[in-house]
């Protein structure tokens, strides 16, 4: 299994995972052989890519939540950003299902090295972005040792945590181009709304409202909205920092294309100490893939391979294509470097 990007995408070739609409809908199911009109259908609907191979070894990778949970999520996440633009509230109840689901299947898939496989429609980047977070958020309040309460508010803040967004005009929100600065500063504002919403409406958690407000704040006080420093930003924002970055940072967006989660990673490790607490940046790292699957890699060896899941953070499984010569193999051999410790990887091919 590996990610084609739609410029790349050739008639002939297999989905290896199914496509939804924004809705959870399967627009094409694994084991579709792709045709021209499919392909230009996906275009159009603003695809940016692909997973494509055999469709029995993409079932295998197991994922941290399930299809369903993360389109149902999206789904409540519509409805509840749509009911405060249109009535200024949120009915809480949904959002507490939704994170209950989540929260119960990264704990049941705790073993699971967490790697993000959705490929978003750009249209749907803000569902999609807010569900990752909450993913992301709650995989490290686990390895904090949070109890359930603490995971329920954290995971609530980090779904609702750009909430606020609603309130900027889409003339800012979808700008395919840089901000100016004034748009940037209106932008900005949407801390400070998304937590004057939750503040208002009953049920929410007050510290849920305060993950929306210090999302953006860093620990060196280089943040906004208020320039908050490490001891003032509370531990669920510094969390949802850190998941918010990352996922901003690994996808593709209009105006340009997402980097890799090696590079991503090694981007918050270089920030841990100026602008997160290092202690949760720790917690990060450990709990997420640098390598996903379907991502191509060249080994130490020479072997040049796809990955095709993991045993841990730091070992994958890779599928071997080319001999440490670049020769073709015949028939790909599964190799996992657990198992090969003298054997690494060097780099993304
Ligand atoms: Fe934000």
């Amino acid at each position: 299994m590996k990610i084609v990007r739609l410029d790349d995408l050739k008639p002939g070739m297999q989905l290896a995972k199914p496509v939804y609409s924004t809705e959870g809908i399967v627009l094409l199911n694994a084991g579709v052989v792709l045709k021209e009109p499919y392909i230009h259908r996906l275009r159009e609907l603003g695809f940016p890519a692909v997973y494509v191979g055999d469709p029995k070894s993409a079932s295998s990778v197991p994922e941290a939540i399930s299809d369903t949970t993360r389109y149902q999520a999206m789904n409540v996440l519509q409805e509840t950003f749509t009911s405060v633009k249109i009535a200024g509230t949120l009915n809480i109840d949904p959002i507490i299902d939704v994170v209950n689901t989540i929260i119960d299947e990264v704990t049941i898939n705790r073993d699971v090295a967490v790697h993000l496989t959705d490929i978003r429609r750009h249209d749907d980047y803000t569902f999609g972005h807010c569900v990752n977070v909450c993913l992301l958020s709650v995989v490290m309040g686990l390895a904090l040792g949070f109890d359930q309460l603490k995971l329920q508010e954290l995971a609530m803040g980090a779904i609702l945590h750009d909430v606020g967004k609603v309130m900027i005009p889409d003339s800012i929100l979808l700008k395919a181009t840089r901000l100016n600065a004034e748009e940037w500063d209106e932008m900005k504002r949407h801390p400070r709304h998304g937590f004057n919403v939750l503040r208002r409406c009953p049920g929410i958690p007050a510290r849920v409202a305060h993950v929306a407000y210090q999302h953006h704040e860093r620990a060196n006080g280089s943040g906004y909205p208020r320039g908050l420093d490490i001891d003032g930003i509370h531990p669920f924002a510094k969390i949802v920092a850190i998941a918010d970055t990352y996922d901003a940072m690994t996808s593709d967006r209009i105006y340009r294309k997402g980097v890799s989660p090696f590079v991503a990673l090694e981007t918050i490790k270089e920030l841990r100490r100026r602008q997160f607490d290092p202690a949760v940046a720790d917690a990060f790292l450990a709990s997420v893939v640098p390598y996903p699957p379907g991502c191509k890699v060249e080994l130490t060896s020479g072997e040049v391979g796809t990955i095709v899941g993991s045993c841990d953070s730091n070992q994958p499984i890779v599928q071997i294509e080319r001999d440490g010569n670049g020769q073709p193999l015949l028939a790909p051999k599964e190799l996992s470097l657990s198992q090969h410790p003298e054997k690494q990887i060097a780099r993304i091919v």
